[in-house]
């Protein structure tokens, strides 16, 4: 329900969902049974948490989406109250069943693996949208989930000159109409596995050359530890990722999204807000947890500054 015209930074549509996270340092047997070092629970998704670090970074972010009536909905829902993130344009309903995703952490690498339960598209349809919130903002942060409303919220974008950035994860690779998506958005920020999966090819400048075949979005194709590349039209630029102490990957791109969207709200170009973002994104990497580790503005300048590699 819409309790008056809102206007936001950035409103972002797409995944959200609720994370349990283990860490140990013994690998899953069939069958078997593990004792976790520590577990934690927290709000978790691509757009989500993406919305989550814009917020704790400054930014002013709605969330359009389905809110379920669950239990595990109402912790979703408290998390984006507690990190000030608006849902007032969100769906509430009884009905749905909350996406989950069970996360599990290696010690000995800081890499996750996720079994992840989803969500459905009925949950959050084009007549669910409300254009105000969008017409008003400055970006349009994507996913691919919930995609008639995407399409819709994408055009309604592309009328007022709001900026649409698409966070392209792997699974968006197989999908038949990712070309159609990637066709709408100025800005492509995906993952290392699927420009490789979409594309086939494994050196990520070629892979970059051949996706600018078929579209025209600037593209930032982020690399995990390897930091991430930018092709903003006058060529790429390599930024290698900050050294840190890793304990936990998990979100570590969804926060590198949101926080690039920081950068470009403050008027930085495509390279100084990706090297923005790689701080923010490294310093999510130095606590257990999607969301624990996301900085301030403050202190993620801090670190930028003081950072010596
Ligand atoms: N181990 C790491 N150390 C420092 N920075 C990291 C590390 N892993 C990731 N990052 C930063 O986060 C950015 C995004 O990470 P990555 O490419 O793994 O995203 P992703 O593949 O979308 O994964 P996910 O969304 O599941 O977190 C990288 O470009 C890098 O700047
Ligand atoms: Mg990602």
């Amino acid at each position: 329900m819409c309790l008056g015209i809102l206007m936001v930074d950035i409103v972002g549509i797409g995944c959200s969902c609720y994370d349990f996270l283990g860490i140990s340092s013994v690998s899953p047997n069939i069958d078997g049974k593990i004792r976790l070092d520590r577990a934690i629970s927290d709000g978790g998704g691509m757009v989500a948490t993406a919305l989550v670090a814009a917020s704790r970074l400054g930014a002013s972010v709605s969330y359009l989406g389905p809110i379920p009536g669950d239990n595990i909905g109402g912790l979703i829902k408290k998390s984006f109250d507690t990190e000030g993130v608006d849902t007032q344009h969100c769906k509430f309903d009884p009905n749905a069943i909350s996406h989950i995703s069970m996360v599990m952490v290696d010690t000995r690498t800081a890499e996750r693996t996720i079994f992840s339960s989803g969500s459905r598209e009925e949950y959050f349809m084009p007549q669910d949208l409300e254009k105000d919130v969008i017409q008003n903002a400055r970006f349009l942060l994507i996913d691919g989930t919930y995609r008639a409303a995407t399409i819709k919220a994408c055009r309604i974008a592309k009328e007022f000159g709001v900026t649409i950035v698409l966070d392209a994860d792997d699974r968006l690779a197989n999908d038949p109409d990712v070309y159609d998506l990637m066709g709408l958005v100025d800005i492509l920020i995906p993952s290392n596995r699927f420009i490789t999966r979409l594309t086939k090819e494994t050196v990520s400048e070629k892979a970059i050359t051949k996706l600018k075949e078929s579209i025209s979005a600037k593209i930032v194709l982020t690399l995990g530890k390897n930091g991430c590349i930018v092709f903003d039209g006058n060529g790429f630029s390599k930024i290698p990722a900050l050294t840190v102490d890793v304990i936990d990957t998990t979100g570590a791109g969804d926060v590198f999204h949101g926080a690039i969207l920081v950068g470009l709200m403050h008027e930085w170009d495509l390279i100084q807000s990706a090297k923005f973002a790689s701080a923010v994104a490294a310093l999510s990497c130095t606590k257990l947890g999607g969301r624990a580790g996301i900085p301030t503005f403050g202190e993620a300048m801090d670190f930028l500054n003081e950072y010596k590699g």
